[in-house]
């Protein structure tokens, strides 16, 4: 059985494609792409069927990594299509909290947080949209971070 991951984000064009394809790529390179079903949306539907920035994708190619995902808003039918719904960021948790059909669908909406391993005492993925290349770099270290987290527990049978 495969395992369905939707990353969700604000814009859908930042923090979640980004996301999507480094799982997606780690996955790959540890053979285990056929493992996965991976995807992302945004809670706002203000950028639905744009590529992510273009400062993402230009930071994202520098790490080997090309985004192609468009835009999409979230939706309730995404409750039954994933297992695991994972949050960038508070705001983002807690209106997929709002969203969720039901008591069972809110068990499946994770934080991207909760797989940091290195991220010193940071609680959520920074929204970098109003941030300058910096800022990029940053929400990459620790989704890159994460992804690698999440692959592990997955291989280990911890999630
Ligand atoms: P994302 O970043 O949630 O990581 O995709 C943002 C994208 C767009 C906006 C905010 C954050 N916006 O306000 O349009």
């Amino acid at each position: 059985m495969k395992r369905r991951i939707l990353f969700v984000c604000l814009g859908n064009i930042c923090r979640s494609p980004a996301a999507e394809g480094i799982l997606r790529d780690m996955a790959a390179r540890e053979g285990r792409a056929a493992e996965f079903d991976i995807d992302s949306a945004g809670t706002y539907a203000g950028h639905a069927g744009e590529l992510p920035d273009s400062r993402m994708r230009e930071a994202a190619f520098a790490r080997g990594y090309r985004l192609t995902h468009r835009s999409r808003p979230v939706c309730e039918d995404d409750f039954e299509r994933f297992d695991m719904i994972v949050a960038m960021d508070d705001n983002n948790y807690h209106n997929l909290f709002r969203l969720a059909p039901s008591l069972q669908a809110r068990e499946k909406i994770f934080r991207m947080a909760e797989f940091f391993t290195s991220a010193g005492d940071r609680s959520y993925v920074p929204d970098p949209y109003y941030e300058g290349r910096a800022g990029f770099e940053v929400v990459l270290d620790l989704l890159e971070d994460a992804c690698a987290e999440i692959l592990r527990r997955t291989r280990c049978g911890e999630l």
